[in-house]
């Protein structure tokens, strides 16, 4: 909560450095208890301590002279890391229950459509075409989660109980009871092979860039239930290789796919993925911060700060998430 007796003016101010985002109500939110500065006005603005940071022009951080604390809008904060300008003080991501909650929802949907053949169903609804086909059970599918953090973890609790199997991959192998955890390139192998429905909730980092390519698509499990293996990706589009996901489809490498994000965002009009028969698209919204719940802990991170307690959710730089 604000600190008592303390005056809203009287403290660190607020910038929301975002573009393309509707911000009216993190602004309505953050003045409750701070005084919020435009973009224009904060620029060599000492009193500026805060900066909400989203799609942020590179270069627009470092003209804040009294910045300590960046806050990202996302869970991801590759937005903020590839840009070599951001000034050193501490990044804070988003770690939140209902943003996990949100992805838990896509990537369950996602799955299920999948594995209960949604595809080929909605095509024969349109033909008029009656043609029952046999349905895996849930326990005959894996899912595989790259990526096992907060958003991971999340999802792999609901597939779990969904009655699916699940295996995940992260950096450094973390377990959770239920699911088949492997760790690192020396995990890759036997993780990929086991995998029926990749799920990719991996942060945008150096090592991560364009991992989800031909080679490793090629290492999915290939005589599974579903008629092939099936790609879903909600982390970030920099991890993909569009060209080679297109190539695997194409000469049945890859069963089906769904993607959330993309190499560049808005995916461009003349993409090939957009006419792919058998590739699903969403615009980036598998999960999206939701300024009710994220706000209130942006500003009591904003009060611990001024009264010397540790801030939470501080983004490794070295690890890039
Ligand atoms: P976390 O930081 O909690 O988890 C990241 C996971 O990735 C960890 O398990 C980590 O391993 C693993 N990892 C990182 N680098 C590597 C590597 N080189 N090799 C193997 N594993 C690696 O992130 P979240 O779960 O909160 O979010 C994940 C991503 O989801 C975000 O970075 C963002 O890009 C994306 N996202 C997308 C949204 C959307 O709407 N599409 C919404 C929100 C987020 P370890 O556990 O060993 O550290
Ligand atoms: C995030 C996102 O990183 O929305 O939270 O992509």
């Amino acid at each position: 909560m604000a600190s008592e007796g303390v005056r809203r003016d009287s403290r660190g101010k607020v910038v929301m450095a975002v573009n393309g985002l509707d911000m009216t109500e993190w602004q309505r939110l953050l003045e409750t208890r701070r005084e919020v500065v435009t973009m224009e006005h904060a620029q060599n603005d000492p009193t500026v301590h805060y900066a909400l940071a989203w799609n942020t022009e590179p270069g627009f951080l470092v003209r804040l002279p009294g910045l300590k604390v960046i806050f990202s809008l996302g869970a991801g904060v590759d937005h903020l890391l590839f840009d070599e300008t951001v000034p050193d003080v501490p990044i804070i991501r988003v770690v939140d229950e209902n943003l996990a909650a949100h992805m838990a929802d896509y990537v369950c949907w996602r799955v299920l459509d999948h594995h209960r053949k949604g595809r080929l169903y909605r095509q024969q609804q349109a033909a008029g075409i009656w043609r029952q086909h046999l349905q895996a059970v849930a326990g005959a599918v894996t899912v595989g989660i790259m990526g096992m953090g907060e958003l991971g973890r999340t999802a792999a609790e609901r597939l779990l109980g969904l009655g699916y199997r699940v295996a995940g991959w992260s950096r450094t192998g973390r377990k959770l009871a239920g699911v088949d955890c492997h760790a690192g390139a020396d995990g890759l192998g036997a993780f990929l092979a086991m995998t029926d429905i990749l799920v990719v909730l991996l942060p945008h980092t150096l090592e991560t860039e364009g991992i989800i390519d031909y080679a490793l698509l090629s290492r999915l499990r290939r005589d599974g239930p579903l008629g092939g293996p099936v790609l879903i990706n909600a982390g970030r589009g920099k991890l993909q290789k569009e060209a080679d996901i297109l190539r695997a489809l194409d000469d049945g490498t890859l069963h089906e796919a769904s993607l959330d994000v993309f190499e560049q965002e808005p995916l461009d009009p003349a993409s090939p993925l957009w006419q792919h028969e058998r590739v699903f698209i969403t615009p980036h919204v598998a999960a999206e911060s939701d300024p009710a719940h994220l706000v209130p802990v942006m500003l009591d991170q904003m009060d611990n700060h001024e009264a010397g307690r540790p801030l939470a959710n501080v983004v490794d730089r070295k690890l890039g998430y």
